[in-house]
């Protein structure tokens, strides 16, 4: 089969092309050439800003891709120009979005209303009514939605879509170095650290970034995914005191973890979110409707991820002392040092 991959340089886009192409299929990757990546031979490369996707039409249309995998959706407009584009040349199209797009998301910001959503909720749970989370939040987020993306995407009447809502991912390449804040402490030779007591049993989910690949790919080549939503994510979805203390055995750290009630926290060490409730999905359909498996197991995946973050650390915060200084005194006062 040809797949035409666009972004796929970056994070996880790399893992899901040398899947594919490691499985004898035709792989082409769409991208501004911003970000480098190694591909494996024969992967072919179209430079280009899917903003004007139109402009490239021609040449992407030329490939005669059979799936386009999107890794790049961010707005309602990047949907609409991809469906647009390829509605009568690819026969489906896999569409990347976040486990952002749902309701519980939306009330674990404080955006929207109700009691929490029970958890764990699967596929068919309420999607969030606030749109655009990021506005005014996040440079170039303004316009962000993945709700609208996957409202697109899923309504177009001759080209399918799967729908793909991922978790919280982490591993080599993460460009939000999501374990980074636990590692640099540990390896600061902490006897102790504080967790916000709010976010101590909070349930999030994550996924590490070969098995979140590893599912894209899948949902690329099996027809049985189009018209479908999945959740990815890994299972099970742990405390966030579970997942502390896998990353500190991950990173070999022997200290201890000490839950702190978060008014007595300095604000950065504070979850600041709705912890009633859990962003907390049920993978059951991927799982059985595609046969989706993790390929690489919790405890090997953290210590990949640890090894990476350990050689790749982002540039130091001057503000960490301050922050490092005040869970220092809090931790002697509530006797954790
Ligand atoms: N990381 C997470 O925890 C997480 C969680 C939930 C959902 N997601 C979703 O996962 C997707 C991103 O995954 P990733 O970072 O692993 O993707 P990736 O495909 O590895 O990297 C992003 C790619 O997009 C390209 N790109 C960026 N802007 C572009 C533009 N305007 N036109 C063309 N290409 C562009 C980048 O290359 P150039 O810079 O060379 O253009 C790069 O190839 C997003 O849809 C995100 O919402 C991520």
């Amino acid at each position: 089969m040809r797949f035409l991959v666009i972004g796929g340089t970056a994070f996880m886009g790399p893992q899901v092309v040398r899947r594919l192409a490691s499985r004898g299929h035709d792989v082409a990757v769409f991208h501004r050439g911003k970000t480098k990546a190694v591909l494996p031979p024969g992967v072919k490369e179209f430079l280009g800003d899917r903003r004007k996707l139109g402009e490239h039409a021609e040449t992407l249309r030329k490939f005669r891709p059979d799936v386009v995998v999107d890794m790049m959706l961010v707005t309602e407009a990047d949907a609409r120009g991809l469906m647009t584009v390829f509605a009568d040349v690819a026969r489906r199209v896999v569409a990347v979005s976040s486990i952002d797009a749902v309701k519980a998301y939306g009330v674990l910001l404080g955006t929207e209303a109700g009691p929490p959503v029970p958890a764990p909720f699967d596929e068919d749970t309420p999607v969030r009514e606030k749109l655009f989370p990021y506005r005014g939040k996040a440079p170039g987020m303004d316009d962000y939605d993945k709700v609208l993306v996957e409202r697109e995407c899923l309504a177009h009447p001759g080209l399918p879509a799967a729908v793909l809502r991922l978790p919280m991912v982490y591993g080599p390449g993460d460009r939000q170095h999501r374990l980074h804040e636990l590692l640099r402490r540990f390896d600061a030779g902490r006897a102790a650290i504080a967790l916000d007591g709010s976010i101590a049993p909070w349930r999030g989910c994550r996924g590490y970034v070969e098995n979140v690949a590893e599912a894209i790919a899948l949902a690329a080549e099996d027809s049985r995914s189009a018209g479908r939503v999945y959740n990815v994510a890994e299972e099970p979805t742990l405390e966030e005191r579970a997942w502390v203390a896998a990353v500190a055995a991950a990173a070999e750290w022997k200290g201890r973890v000490v839950e702190v009630p978060s008014e007595k926290l300095p604000e950065p060490l504070r979850a600041g979110m709705n912890t009633s409730q859990h962003l907390w999905p049920s993978t059951a359909r991927i799982r059985r409707e595609l046969g989706y498996r993790e390929t690489v197991g919790f405890e090997e995946g953290l210590k990949r991820t640890v090894a990476w973050e350990r050689a790749n650390p982002p540039a130091a915060r001057p503000e960490q002392a301050e922050t490092d200084a005040a869970e220092e005194k809090i931790l002697r006062e509530t006797g954790g040092l």
